[in-house]
């Protein structure tokens, strides 16, 4: 059931053409946004978004991709549901399936907490980030924003720099670009990105001048410390040193493109005049998350993106 084509639980198991359609579709969308504004497509369906972990950007973007396409959104929020009184994940998400949603969006601390109810579930299912294992629609929009910067991803080098061993965002990264041309490099420290990471298909390289100079965009990420003990981390100092984009770094590349999922913790991995300067697209990666989002829920809702 978690192989329905509706669900979108990761990366690692679309294609490359899967990928680049609902790119495609995101971008369709955003024009058709941007001459009529809001659609009908999805109107009288009910999406349903189950947020367990904290969210500003992805609960934002979903909410905002519904009602752009006219559908429904039906609130939940973790810390008053009766989860908090020991119901259990799959009864919560069947109580909110019985209560009218057509589709399901989850972001929980499990890792396969969305492949656990996609298998499960009548409705479609997409996974807004489970645990350290996957983000797909941040990979997808960070694709589609690194696709309008570059012209393509064929032949583009992406580096990834930072807490990669935490990072979903980082793990989705690394399963789409490559199947969109890209080739990656990854850089942190040797406890946050340890050089078995090279399995994924990617190079793993010491620390950020190592990255800079083949790079034709950088995406940097902030340390976890939610999901880590403090043995792991390397000081602040140092790590501003080693894995930070300042600006005397950004002066050595003009045309470098700069990423981040955020949120940004500024002065730390990437500079305040770095995140907005000209070269930083962090905001327009977080408006193509709502068009990513309305394709996705397209996709899910079995839509043709005309
Ligand atoms: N990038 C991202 O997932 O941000 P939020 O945690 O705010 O949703």
């Amino acid at each position: 059931m978690a192989r329905d084509s509706r669900h979108l639980v990761g990366l690692s198991t679309l294609s490359g053409e899967a990928i680049a359609s609902i790119l495609d579709d995101a971008s369709r969308l955003r024009d058709r946004v941007r001459e009529n504004g809001p659609s009908t497509d999805l109107a009288g369906r009910v999406v349903a978004l189950m947020f367990m972990e904290p969210s500003t950007r992805t609960r934002s973007s979903f909410t905002t991709a519904a009602f752009k396409l006219g559908a429904q959104v039906l609130p939940f929020d973790a810390a008053s549901s009766s989860t908090t009184k020991g119901e259990s994940l799959l009864d919560t998400a069947r109580t909110v399936v019985a209560a009218g949603a057509d589709a399901i969006v989850i972001r929980h601390k499990q890792v396969g907490g969305a492949h656990f109810l996609a298998s499960r579930l009548s409705v479609p299912v997409i996974n807004a980030g489970d645990g350290i294992h996957e983000h797909p629609t941040q990979g997808l929009l960070d694709a589609l924003t690194l696709r309008d910067a570059l012209g393509t991803l064929e032949g583009k080098t992406v580096a990834i720099v930072g807490d990669i061993r935490h990072s979903r965002v980082a793990r989705s990264n690394c399963f789409a670009l490559p199947k969109l041309g890209a080739r990656v490099l990854l850089a942190g420290p040797g406890t946050l990105c340890p050089p078995e990471l090279a399995a994924l298909g990617v190079e793993v390289r010491r620390n950020i001048d190592d990255v800079l100079d083949e790079a034709d965009a950088i995406m940097l990420l902030r340390i976890q410390r939610e999901r880590i003990g403090g043995a792991l981390l390397p000081s602040i100092d140092e790590y501003r040193r080693f894995y930070g984009l300042d600006v005397e770094r950004l002066q050595r590349r003009p045309e470098l493109v700069v990423l981040h999922p955020a949120p940004m913790n500024r002065g730390v991995e990437v500079a305040h005049e770095v995140a907005d300067s000209h070269q930083s697209h962090v905001f327009r990666q977080m408006e193509n998350g709502v068009y990513v989002r309305m394709a996705v829920y397209m996709r899910a809702l079995e839509q043709e993106v005309v």
